[in-house]
């Protein structure tokens, strides 16, 4: 059973992952020289997407100048700036829109997404991509929800296909905190240290590859999770392991740490996307120690 499982799968990946796109959608990644923005033009490449087939809007797309050399299309576009939009999105037909990050911003991000989606749309774009946070799907909507679950609104009632990635809690910040752990000797766990199911950004730009190149995720909404809930003890356990050090599990209130019980889900949505299991954290930590 395991290995026509496995068989399936490994069909499966190499229908979604092998052979180029041959659409010719015209793909804007909005943002593409932030972390999550340049990790799926890569995860574009890979798939095969010609670079000529690749609009890049920034607000730095001078930071994108190996992809302009490439035959990429490099724009300018801010999204607190208007009258930038119409010509950074011009010739696109799918879109992902990387939901803004980055401190203080002049106006609610909601606002400013809904301005992006309006220029994309005006622009001809017919499949905006979304950026979400998984929490939603556990019925959080305070919080950092708030300001994705009213995009997730906006787009749902704009006249255009969407697709919405909810992304768990990014894994990258994982390593640092392993270290600490590890030069340290010990790690506090608190008594309600439930877990989340982090994801590196990698894999997050591999689900938007997947979604952005194969066909059939109109109107869906995925859960990009890794593979397992894990905590501090999870963490400290996976450090111990590939750094061969020990590590003290000390009880009591870890100071700082960010952890959100609506995480504590995983989803299968990574695997059927992209044909391959999420990297784990001891993946992760056994990459980069
Ligand atoms: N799942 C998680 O754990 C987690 C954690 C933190 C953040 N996030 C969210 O995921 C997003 C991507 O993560 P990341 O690590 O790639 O963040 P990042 O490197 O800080 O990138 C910020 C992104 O926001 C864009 N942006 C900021 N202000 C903008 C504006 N005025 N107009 C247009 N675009 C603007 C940037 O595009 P350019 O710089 O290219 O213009 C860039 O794509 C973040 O922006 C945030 O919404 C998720």
């Amino acid at each position: 059973m395991h290995r026509v499982l496995a068989l399936c799968l490994l069909a499966f990946a190499a229908l979604t992952r092998a052979q180029p796109d041959e659409s010719g959608d015209r793909i804007i990644v909005s943002g593409a020289s932030g972390n999550l923005g340049e990790l799926t033009v890569q995860a574009l490449l890979e798939r095969g997407v010609p670079a000529s087939r690749l609009i890049l809007v920034s607000r730095t797309p001078e930071k994108l100048e190996k992809y302009a050399a490439m035959g990429a299309s490099t724009r300018f576009g801010d999204f607190t700036r208007p009258e930038s939009l119409p010509s950074a999105y011009a010739g696109g037909t799918r879109m992902l829109l990387i939901s803004i990050g980055g401190g203080a911003l002049p106006e609610p991000r909601p606002v400013l997404h809904r301005r992006a989606i309006e220029a994309a749309i005006a622009a001809g774009v017919e499949h905006i991509v979304y950026t979400s946070w998984a929490a939603i799907s556990q019925g959080d909507e305070g919080g950092i929800s708030a300001d994705h679950v009213a995009t997730e609104k906006i787009l749902m009632e704009s006249d255009v296909a969407w697709t919405i990635l909810r992304n768990s809690v990014y894994m990258d910040g994982v390593p640092d905190q392993a270290r600490r752990m590890i030069e340290s000797g010990r790690a506090v766990v608190s008594p309600d240290d439930v877990g989340m199911s982090y994801v590196t950004r990698a894999d997050c730009a591999a689900a938007a590859g997947a979604v952005l190149t194969t066909p059939g995720h109109e109107n869906k909404i995925y859960d990009i999770t890794g593979p397992a809930v894990v905590g501090i003890r999870g963490i400290a356990e996976a450090a111990a392991a590939v750094s061969g050090k020990a590590i003290e599990i000390v009880e009591g209130r870890a100071g700082g740490g960010f952890a959100l019980r609506s995480l504590a889900f995983t989803s299968p949505d990574f695997e059927r996307l992209t044909g391959r299991r999420p990297t784990s954290v001891r993946e992760l930590l056994e990459s980069t120690l």
